[in-house]
């Protein structure tokens, strides 16, 4: 059996660097995914948690139709912008250049932006996006998208957290800080500077879109294969460590509460979320009672809640998925296992058996060790798997 290079981002080159998602697999990874799957230019190649569009972007270079979908829009501004070509560097360079303030009044509302600036400079910052709005090329509207977002963090250093995937908001009208409007110009021009090198040359034949993965917007076995790596099992909370896009993107508080709630692995709880956890295998079942059994202060409440709702709402899109694939149609999924304190969670063995209960059969599993994991653990049995199924015809 061929073997498929390791999903850890192995780049460090500043130009891939600059659009890079911290929960992205590699390229390799996905290349050698699609040479094992046996995909050709005619298949069509799904990932229904695309984030940065890894899937997407390899899919696109070797000429494979593809559709990245991601409940978060923030990751689709990262998705469309690695699909940009030299030529819409150059021009999202030159859009930027020849943008100037007028502090006209608002325009464009962006309400979430009061989390850290005060109004002089939300109006400063809507003028900006309203300009952006008009660009028609949506690849090249996503590059200054991408690298403005980039520099506005780099205002925002008194509300960063020790978490990296957290960010802090201002809770009294002082705390609100003013923009540095020509510095933010500036600065957003380096950011476009640094994707240099980055961007390929390869027509895009990949359709971006935000949907979430328990409800596809896509007709009966009409995928030829999957592949993907689900959201993990860690309770990070990818809405708050996107808070700063989904502000450029003009989204409300209320819109962000909800993406929050809805994102799969959110440490969020939604009411009436457990109604399917009858549904899940014995395996699942078991791990989810040693959780609620544990000693531990709210392991019965709190994070019973988080685990059944994680593993439901991925049985329930495992169940999508082998809606829209085709009969004998492959999946290529990489799982990275993990601890609820002392208790380890194999979530590559689970996610087998859920699998299986929906209608898929294994076909092979690739072991990846996960250094970092095994160090804080000083456990050696924990891995990052790949996961390849066929859908039972
Ligand atoms: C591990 S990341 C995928 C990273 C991707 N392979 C890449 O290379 O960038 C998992 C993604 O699942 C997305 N996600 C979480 N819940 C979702 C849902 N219900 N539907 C669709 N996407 C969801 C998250 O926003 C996150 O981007």
């Amino acid at each position: 059996m061929k073997k498929i290079r390791s999903p850890k981002q192995i780049t460090t080159a500043n130009a891939k660097k600059a659009l890079r998602y911290y929960a992205a697999f590699s390229t390799e990874f996905v290349e050698d995914a699609i040479e094992l799957l046996g995909l050709k230019p005619g298949s069509v190649i799904l990932d229904p948690w695309n984030g940065s569009g890894t899937t997407t972007l390899v899919a696109s270079q070797l000429g494979i139709r593809s559709i990245g979908y991601d409940l978060n829009p923030a990751v689709k501004i990262i998705a469309k912008a690695r699909m940009a070509n030299d030529k819409q560097l150059i021009k999202a360079t030159s859009y930027l250049k020849a943008f100037k303030f007028t502090k006209r009044k608002l325009v464009t509302d962006l309400p979430m932006f009061d989390c850290w600036f005060n109004k002089s400079s939300i109006h400063a910052l809507a003028d900006l996006k309203f300009y952006v709005n008009t660009i028609e090329d949506t690849v090249v509207r996503s590059l200054i998208d991408v690298a403005v977002v980039a520099a506005i963090r780099e205002q925002l250093i008194d509300f960063k957290s020790k978490n990296p995937a957290w960010i802090k908001v201002a809770k009294q009208e002082s705390e609100r800080i003013s923009l540095n409007d020509q510095y933010l110009l500036e600065s957003s021009l380096q950011q476009l500077l640094k994707f240099k090198g980055a961007l390929g040359s390869y027509s895009t034949i990949a359709t971006l879109d935000v949907a979430n993965a328990q409800n596809l917007p896509l007709p009966d076995e009409s995928i030829d294969a999957v592949i993907t790596s689900p959201p993990y099992c860690t309770r990070i909370d990818y809405a708050v460590a996107t808070m700063v896009e989904l502000a450029w993107l003009g989204m409300t508080h209320e819109q962000v509460r909800r993406l929050r709630l809805n994102l799969i692995g959110t440490p969020t709880v939604r009411k009436a979320s457990l109604d399917l956890v009858a549904q899940l295998p014995i395996s699942v079942l078991s791990l989810l009672s040693e959780i609620k059994n544990h000693p531990s202060k709210a392991s019965s409440t709190y994070y019973y809640k988080t685990f059944s709702q994680f593993f439901s709402s991925m049985q329930s899109s495992f169940r999508e998925l082998h809606r829209v694939i085709r009969p004998d149609g492959q999946l290529c999924l990489v799982v990275q296992d993990s601890f609820y304190k002392e208790i380890p969670i194999h979530l590559s063995l689970l996610f087998q058996d859920m699998l299986n209960l929906v209608g898929f059969e294994l076909i092979d599993s690739h072991l990846y060790p996960a250094g970092g994991l095994n160090l804080i653990h000083g456990h050696k049995s924990i891995n990052e798997v790949a996961l390849t199924c066929r859908k039972l015809a």
